[in-house]
C-alpha cells in the first residue's frame, strides 16, 4: 500500500527564466495558485498523507511561506533540499530517511493532471508492494518525454527517454510509483551523457525484471505540460476556462482534505484567514457555508 509520497519540485527552470531567475518555477502561477498546489493535489487525491517536497538549495523558505509544515490541511509535510540538479531519482536518495520502509509514490513538481477518473484510476493503483507502475498518456509529441512502446496487451516492450523517432504516442508522466527497492536501485544507477541519472534507467531495472506496468490516463484524461512559457500558459487557460465554466476549483487543497474527512469547517476557517482576502478564500467559505 503506498502511504507516502514525494513532490520533486526542484529543477532551475531555465528555459523560463527570467521568470525563473528569483522564484521556483513550482510557485509561478498557475492561473489562480502556485503550480505545485496541483501535483499535491494529486497526492492528497491518491489518499497520501505523508509527503516530503524536494526544493533547490536556497528555497526552501518561499516554500513555507506557501505551505508551512504545520498546515490546515490535514497531511504531514516534510522539506528536503536537492543541493544541486543530479536528475530525477535522486528523490530517493534525498527522501531515502522518509521512504524508510515502505513504498512511495513520485510526482514531478510541474506536472498537471485533471480528469473524471483520475481519483479513481490512482486508486485503484495504490495497493502496491513490490514492482514500479508508470501512467502513460496519448501525446502528439511523444519525442520530447520518456516514451512507452506496448504491444496489444499493454504489456511495455521498450521504454526509452526522448527518442527522436518512435511509433508510439505513450508519454510516460511524471507519477510514479515505486516499492521500496528503489532505494537500492537508485544507487545503482550511473549518469547518462547529460550527466545525470535517469528515470528511465530506474524504470528499465524493473522492466527487465518484469516487475513495470503501465496503467493508462485516456483521452478523456488531461496531462498537460508546463515545461516551456507557451504550454504554462495554455494550462493556465484550460484552468480558468474550466473553474470559470463550474464554479469549482481544480487544486483546491483545502477542498480535497475536507472531502477526504482529513480536515473540518474550523482549518477550512483558519486556512481562509492565513491565505487573507482573497478570491480563493472566498471559495473556502462557500464550501463551509453550503
Ligand atoms: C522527465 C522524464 C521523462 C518524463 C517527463 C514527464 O523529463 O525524464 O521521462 O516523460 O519528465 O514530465 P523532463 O521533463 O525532466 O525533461
Amino acid at each position: 500500500m503506498i502511504k507516502k509520497g514525494i513532490v520533486l519540485a526542484g529543477g532551475m527552470g531555465t528555459r523560463m527564466s527570467p521568470l525563473t531567475k528569483a522564484v521556483n518555477k513550482q510557485l509561478l502561477p498557475l492561473y489562480d495558485k502556485p503550480l505545485i498546489y496541483y501535483p499535491l493535489s494529486v497526492l492528497m487525491l491518491a489518499g497520501i498523507k505523508k509527503i516530503l517536497i524536494i526544493v533547490n538549495k536556497g528555497q526552501l523558505s518561499q516554500f513555507k511561506k506557501i505551505l508551512p509544515e504545520k498546515n490546515n490541511l490535514g497531511i504531514s509535510l516534510e522539506y528536503k533540499e536537492q543541493i544541486q540538479p543530479g536528475g530525477l531519482p535522486e528523490a530517493f536518495t534525498i527522501g531515502e530517511k522518509f521512504i524508510n520502509k515502505d513504498s512511495v509514490s513520485l510526482i514531478l513538481g510541474d506536472n498537471f493532471f485533471y480528469g473524471q477518473s483520475l481519483t479513481k484510476i490512482l486508486r485503484k493503483n495504490m495497493n502496491l508492494n513490490t514492482g514500479a507502475k508508470i501512467f502513460v498518456h496519448p501525446v502528439k509529441s511523444p519525442h520530447l518525454y520518456g516514451v512507452a512502446t506496448l504491444d496489444k496487451n499493454r504489456k511495455i516492450i521498450k521504454l526509452e527517454e526522448k527518442p527522436k523517432k518512435t511509433k508510439s504516442n505513450y508519454a510516460v508522466t511524471g507519477l510514479y510509483f515505486f516499492d521500496n527497492k528503489v532505494v537500492e536501485l537508485t544507487k545503482k544507477l550511473k549518469p547518462s551523457k547529460r550527466g545525470e541519472l535517469e528515470i528511465i534507467d530506474l524504470l528499465n531495472f524493473y522492466k527487465r525484471k518484469k516487475r513495470l506496468k503501465a496503467e493508462f490516463i485516456g483521452r478523456g484524461g488531461s496531462w498537460l505540460d508546463t515545461g516551456n512559457i507557451n504550454d504554462f500558459y495554455d494550462a493556465s487557460n484550460f484552468i480558468s476556462t474550466i473553474e470559470k465554466r463550474q464554479g469549482l476549483k481544480i487544486a483546491c487543497l483545502e477542498e480535497i482534505a475536507l472531502n477526504n474527512n482529513w480536515i473540518d469547517k474550523k482549518q477550512i476557517k483558519i486556512a481562509a484567514d492565513f491565505y487573507g482576502k482573497c478570491d480563493y478564500s472566498k471559495y473556502l467559505y462557500s464550501l463551509i457555508n453550503e
